[in-house]
């Protein structure tokens, strides 16, 4: 894994399509003066995106994206990348699969937090197969992005156990509170 090296700042995207939970937390875990890592954009999808308000607080700049034509859109994304030298991408709750053009082209990394323990139950509606299943324990995990969904090589996770009475909401909450935790702890394990 090539890291890093020297003082040089690691210029940061992240992604989002929604509330942007994630989005704050990592603003906040590395908002410090000499973090390694600098969020320098935010780019969606979703011009209604919640997580969108935070550009202005915290003055970082935003993008959203047309995603009517895939293929332009990750186009103009990666030269946005290229412009700000961004290197490493944070997928936090970005609803849209980048494509394996895109992650071939970008220059960097790209890492994404996902609400289960992969490699089990990849992809959408996670609590709700994982309750259907009586599973005992979920969880979320921070991995790696390459082509295939959800299946790059893991560098976190953690597990969250199932009560009996849990309800999908209830344990999303509970897990999110875990991904704030882990999210911060793998890029410091890559570039720290
Ligand atoms: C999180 O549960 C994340 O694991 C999943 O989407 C959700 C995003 O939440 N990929 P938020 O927008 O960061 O609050």
């Amino acid at each position: 894994m090539a890291k890093l090296i020297g003082s040089k700042k690691v210029k940061t995207a992240i992604f989002i399509s929604g509330k942007g939970s994630n989005l704050l937390n990592l603003i906040k875990s590395f908002k410090s003066r000499n973090s390694k890592i600098l969020i320098e954009l935010i780019i969606s999808d979703n011009l209604k995106a919640e997580g969108l308000k935070y550009s202005k607080i915290y003055e970082i700049q935003k993008k959203v994206f047309n995603y009517k034509n895939k293929k332009v859109c990750e186009k103009n994304i990666l030269l946005l990348l290229k412009k700000k030298k961004i290197k490493l991408i944070c997928l936090a709750g970005f609803m849209k699969i980048l494509s394996k053009n895109f992650i071939r082209k970008f220059d960097g990394i790209i890492l994404n937090i996902h609400p289960s323990l992969l490699p089990n139950y990849k992809g959408l509606n996670t609590h709700k197969r994982v309750l259907n299943n009586k599973e005992k324990y979920s969880g979320c995990t921070v991995h790696f992005v390459n082509s295939k969904l959800d299946s790059g090589k893991i560098i976190l996770k953690k597990k969250v156990k199932i009560f009996k009475n849990d309800t999908e909401r209830k344990l999303a909450k509970r897990i999110l509170i875990q991904e704030h935790k882990i999210y911060p702890k793998a890029i410091k394990k890559i570039f720290y």
